[in-house]
């Protein structure tokens, strides 16, 4: 069984970047468990001074569960041509200490919707390039959902394509966590 950690940019009740998760995991195969993060919004601002042991029990929450699951999915709404403040806050926290923080050598996907014509394309490519820059294993891989607010109906996807593309990139998540362990096995 592959774990999967989803996480969703948006605090949103009715996100869609939470929704395109809840789809995510229900076009997941049998193989494949995609739990999502529910505590986001809890994660404080990022204060060097803070982070100290103890860490804040959201973020030592946050910290333990990328520990323990086999992949993150992130879905990530655009804001502002960018991420999310607070899925970068919560990231900052999670990088320290950057040589063995828990998102290194992580296999890592990145989806992203938006109400508007990209589909949150600079989002999900700034969102690679920062965990790439933590040694996450980044699938090279885009999945972007435009006019997000057309492809969802009371919270479920009614878009089958996108719905195959979301099965693919499991898969490739999927895929990537195997090689992981053979590789581990190897050494
Ligand atoms: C502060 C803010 C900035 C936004 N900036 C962008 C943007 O740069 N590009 C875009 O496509 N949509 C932008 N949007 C619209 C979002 O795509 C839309 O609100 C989307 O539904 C957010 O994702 P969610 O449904 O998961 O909360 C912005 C929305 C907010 C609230």
């Amino acid at each position: 069984m592959t774990r999967i950690l989803g996480i969703s940019g948006s605090l949103r009740r009715d996100s869609h970047n939470t929704s395109l998760l809840r789809a995510a995991a229900e076009a997941a195969g049998p193989d494949v468990e995609l739990e999502l993060y529910e505590g986001l919004k809890e994660i404080p601002p990022f204060d060097e001074d803070d982070d100290v042991h103890p860490r804040p029990p959201s973020v030592a929450r946050l910290n333990e569960a990328i520990k323990r699951t086999d992949a993150v999915l992130f879905s990530t709404p655009e804001y502002n041509s960018s991420i999310p403040g607070q899925l970068k806050n919560a990231i900052d926290w999670v990088s320290r200490p950057v040589a063995t923080n828990v998102l290194r050598n992580k296999p890592v996907a990145v989806v992203g919707a938006s109400t508007g014509g990209f589909g949150a394309v600079w989002a999900q490519a700034e969102l690679r390039k920062v965990l790439a820059a933590l040694g996450a294993r980044v699938l090279d891989i885009e999945l972007p959902v435009p006019h997000a607010h057309t492809r969802f109906e009371n919270g479920g996807l009614t878009d089958d394509e996108i719905r195959a593309r979301l099965e693919e990139t499991i898969e490739s998540l999927a895929d990537e966590v195997r090689e992981r362990q053979e590789q581990k096995a190897a050494v």
